[in-house]
């Protein structure tokens, strides 16, 4: 155990640890400096301080430190005193302005602006899956779960927050930033809705959001090609292959729980999607990545036939 208590309202730097204390003292807006040498109390208490944090660059450098603890085995899971209770709502900065889905402006097309509106809304996509995987990673931290689950999901939980990094650089690049336009505020119902269920959890976010991501990427990659741009082609390349990923560790551990339940995968995860995802499974299915990340078209087919 790293330290006695993990308070996400204090401002960094005012923590407490018994085996890597602060050195460094500046003082800075919380972000890089303020979190070089952050460790957490627990793994739980780092996923927290992640979900927590409204600063965009002391998110992903908790994410970073908690993975560089975990994965240095110098982190328990949790304290025993169960004080990592996660936030409702995850911390946000200012900008961007949240609006509800149906009140987004129409989005631009095409030239600098079109390119600015694509990669900012990605952007928000990601940000917002760094937070529900450390979400998901802190809420369950309880259960009896192996520990390569953990593993899994701080891998997944880094891997968000450096897609998130390299699409805030791309739009720095492009003389924009992230905060620049409005985003929606829709993608956390999914953290809501399955906050005690891991099953839930598990089939929403990676086998059905981030499912999706294999079936719209590529063509987003083949499109920035075509409009001489590179740049934002090797990021989504980078995105696309660790999503596959993401998706397969979803049905690996989708099927443990089904396993470990003694019900059949299929029709599990058909109950929990009617029950916890609101939108339609749109088709065209890009099958060959679902299938490769193990996620069989007799999981979401009849679904697209009932709500899409
Ligand atoms: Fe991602
Ligand atoms: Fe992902």
């Amino acid at each position: 155990m790293q330290g006695s208590h993990d308070n996400a309202s204090r401002p960094l730097g005012s923590e407490t640890h018994t085996s890597q204390p602060r050195t460094s003292q500046t003082r800075v807006s919380p972000g890089k400096a303020e979190t070089a040498d952050y460790t957490p109390a627990s793994l739980a208490c780092g996923a927290r301080r992640v979900v927590a944090s409204r600063s965009l660059d002391e998110k992903t450098h908790v994410a970073h430190a908690t993975a560089r603890a975990w994965f240095g085995r110098s982190l328990s899971l949790r304290l025993r005193t169960g004080s990592e209770r996660m936030p409702d709502q995850p911390g946000r900065p200012d900008t961007p302005i949240l609006l509800p889905p149906r009140d987004m402006p129409k989005r631009a097309v095409g030239g600098t602006s079109g390119r600015i509106a694509l990669l900012h809304s990605i952007a928000h996509i990601e940000l917002n899956a760094v937070d529900l995987t450390w979400d998901m990673v802190g809420r369950f931290a309880d259960r009896q779960l192996p520990r390569s689950f953990f593993d899994d999901w701080v891998r997944v939980g880094l891997e968000e927050a450096k897609h998130f990094s390299l699409l805030r650089r791309r739009l720095e690049d492009l003389d924009s930033h992230y905060g620049a336009l409005p985003a929606h505020h829709g993608l956390w119902e999914a953290a809501e809705s399955t906050g005690d269920d891991l099953a839930g959890r598990l089939a929403v976010i990676p086998l059905v959001l981030e499912a999706r991501g294999l079936d719209i990427t590529p063509p987003m990659i083949d499109k920035a090609r075509e409009r001489g741009d590179p740049e934002t082609a090797a990021i989504l390349e980078i995105i696309y292959r660790d999503e596959k990923r993401h998706v397969a560790f979803g049905a690996k551990w989708f099927r443990y729980l089904c396993d470990k339940e003694r019900c059949d995968p299929e029709r599990r995860f058909q109950d929990l999607v009617r029950r916890h995802f609101k939108g339609g499974l749109k088709p065209p299915f890009n099958d060959r990545a679902r299938s490769e990340a193990g996620l069989t078209p007799g999981f979401y087919r009849p679904l697209a036939r009932l709500i899409g």
